[in-house]
């Protein structure tokens, strides 16, 4: 049986320039999809996956994040006091346990691959998960779940893929596949951001993965790749010659938060669900078709 993956890295450090103004002042990571911060998603799909403690990678100007995940004790009291039982309690519900979650920080943008290297000694010597929150998966198991049981029969290194217009592999990573068993793929490379004319094939990699490790030896030795950042997507190419690599093609719907028309399509989505407004929402998307 693998080693259980009990760490995720959630990188947070990114400035949302693709959905400015609203990140001027507000971490694109709590933008809110209908009532919950993007990033609240995130968190509970690892959760949901087993994942006991997470290591967020932060920045400048993103202190609202820790915020969030802390004790808010006047609201608390003043909910308190008007009888908001049912809200109170869904907040506290929401906390993280005590010591579950760690802050480190990225002091420049020097890229993904860099961003997930920053955790390094709060990960240690063991496998674990990294979940971009700019990316939101709608399923019924939540994606990382969905990973953490396939790589229980295979061990070794995981990454979460899904098929795009052959004409957008230029704003992914982009993998090599070599053999598929059913939605599980081997491969032999990977590459970031390929033109579409040079692109291996048409699977992108959807900001979910499981590493080992020895991961961080080679993003250490890392130089900048596409966009002149330190990728992590090539420290992973160098990491499958040594090391076993699955990819995964998951059940569910991938939203790009990050982009405006992303963005808009997840509150969409989410809406239509929601509980309270779901009804009111499918109803105005419908008139609006009319
Ligand atoms: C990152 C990764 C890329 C992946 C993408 C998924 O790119 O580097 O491999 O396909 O996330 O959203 P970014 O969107 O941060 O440029």
């Amino acid at each position: 049986m693998p080693r259980k993956i009990r760490k995720a890295v959630l990188p947070v450090a990114g400035l949302g320039t693709r959905v400015l103004p609203a990140t001027k002042v507000v971490p694109k990571e709590m933008m809110p999809v209908v009532d919950r911060p993007a990033l609240q998603y995130v968190v509970d799909e690892a959760l949901e996956a087993g994942i006991e403690h997470i290591v967020f990678v932060t920045g400048r100007n993103k202190g609202a994040i820790e915020d969030y995940f802390d004790r808010a004790y006047e609201l608390e009291a003043t909910l308190q006091l008007k009888n908001k039982t049912d809200i109170l309690e869904q907040l506290q519900k929401e906390l993280p346990t005590a010591g579950s979650t760690s802050f480190v920080r990225q002091q420049s943008p020097l890229g993904l691959g860099h961003a997930i290297w920053c955790a390094r000694d709060v990960v240690g010597d063991e496998p674990f998960a990294v979940l971009l929150p700019d990316v939101l998966v709608k399923s019924k198991l939540g994606c990382l779940s969905q990973m953490v049981s396939a790589y229980e029969k295979t061990g070794g290194n995981m990454i979460a893929v899904d098929p795009v217009p052959k004409n957008e592999t230029n704003k992914y990573g982009v993998i090599s596949p070599t053999s598929q068993d059913g939605k599980l793929y081997g491969m032999s490379g990977m590459v970031e951001k390929p033109d579409p004319e040079v692109a291996p094939s048409n699977l992108a990699i959807t900001g979910r993965y499981i590493l080992q490790p020895e991961i961080f030896k080679y993003i250490e030795d890392q130089e900048p790749g596409a966009g002149n950042e330190i990728q992590l997507t090539d420290a992973m190419a160098k990491l499958m010659q040594h090391s076993p690599f699955h990819a995964l093609e998951f059940d569910g719907k991938p939203y790009d938060c990050g982009s405006k028309f992303g963005y808009f399509k997840a509150v969409c989505a989410y809406a239509v669900d929601h509980p309270e407004i779901g009804d009111e929402a499918r109803a105005l998307i419908q008139s609006l078709q009319a």
